[in-house]
């Protein structure tokens, strides 16, 4: 399948990190088992893989603004272009030697996400989407799974890290969310969780605390899939929120209710509100 410029220039440089990121994972792999532990060198991947991506886009688009997760944002001549890049996303993953991580990369103009690639460096699993020309996995084309009822559902989502987002609100979102869809999955890459979105194999994707390089790519996957994205509230302010709900028009919806519920009891039962029996006085 021919590929249009800016995927290219997009999976070279995610290409050339992937040889980058693979050396380095084998090298985690050793420290795994030394004292030492693999922390400090997984940092400095990350930060090489990152570099290298910068690099080739910045060779092959000169003057693009960048927003990365290592360096944050950098104004380039163009400041209504950017590249949005998480050099490794899953670095939990990463750092534990679990090979499900990705390199996630999306293309920013006027405002608005135009291409996206999610490369998994280990396995070479490659999912790719431009606007308005759909999505595809390995070249082939992806679509939505098409379930149409919760509970025939796998649900995809993120678990707030130790010091992180509201855990108690959590609880309560996935204790009412687990009830209704067939199976709950945490493999910690929400760019991953989102093209496997696209991809058809999960149905429905929460998270609450994403930064736009987890999920710049992610979102317009799913979207040239056909699958609908929204913050929790049902807006479109997932970047400024941090909240993503996805999955096909009619889990998305049923999904959005369920949470809205969920985030209802939270409330009515955190501590000092009448629907908290078991708060101290
Ligand atoms: C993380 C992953 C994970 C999600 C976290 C993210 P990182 O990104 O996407 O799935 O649950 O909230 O921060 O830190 O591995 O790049
Ligand atoms: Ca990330």
């Amino acid at each position: 399948m021919a590929r249009s410029a800016i995927l290219n220039v997009m999976v070279r440089a995610a290409e050339k990190a992937a040889r980058r990121i693979n050396r380095d994972f084998g090298e985690v792999e050793n420290l795994q088992v030394s004292r030492k532990g693999p922390g400090d060198f997984v940092t400095i991947a990350d930060r090489r893989a990152e570099e290298t991506i910068r690099d080739e886009l910045e060779w092959a688009r000169p003057g693009w603004s960048f927003l990365m997760e290592e360096s944050g944002e950098i104004e380039g001549r163009d400041t209504t272009r950017r590249w949005i890049i998480d050099p490794i996303d899953g670095t939990t993953n990463f750092l534990h030697g679990i090979p499900h991580f990705a390199i996630s990369i999306a293309a920013e103009e006027q405002g608005r996400i135009t291409a996206g690639i999610i490369l998994n460096p280990v396995t070479g699993d490659l999912f790719t989407a431009e606007r308005g020309s759909g999505a595809f996995y390995n070249d082939r084309r992806m679509r939505v799974a098409q379930r149409k009822k919760l509970v025939d559902c796998v649900a995809a989502t993120g678990v707030p890290h130790l010091g992180r987002g509201d855990h108690g609100a959590y609880l309560h979102d996935i204790s009412r969310v687990m009830r209704e869809v067939a199976g709950v999955r945490r493999f910690g890459s929400a760019a991953l969780d989102l093209a496997y979105l696209a991809a058809g194999r999960f149905d429905v994707f929460f998270e609450d605390g994403l930064a736009p390089w987890d999920v710049a790519a992610g979102i317009l996957m799913v979207r040239e899939a056909g699958g609908f994205v929204s913050d929790r509230d049902g807006r479109q302010e997932m970047f400024s929120t941090g909240s993503i709900v996805a999955g096909n028009e009619d889990v998305h919806g049923q999904l959005l209710a369920i949470l809205k519920e969920a985030r209802k009891r939270h409330h009515l039962t955190a501590p000092g509100t009448a629907g908290d029996e078991g708060s101290q006085s």
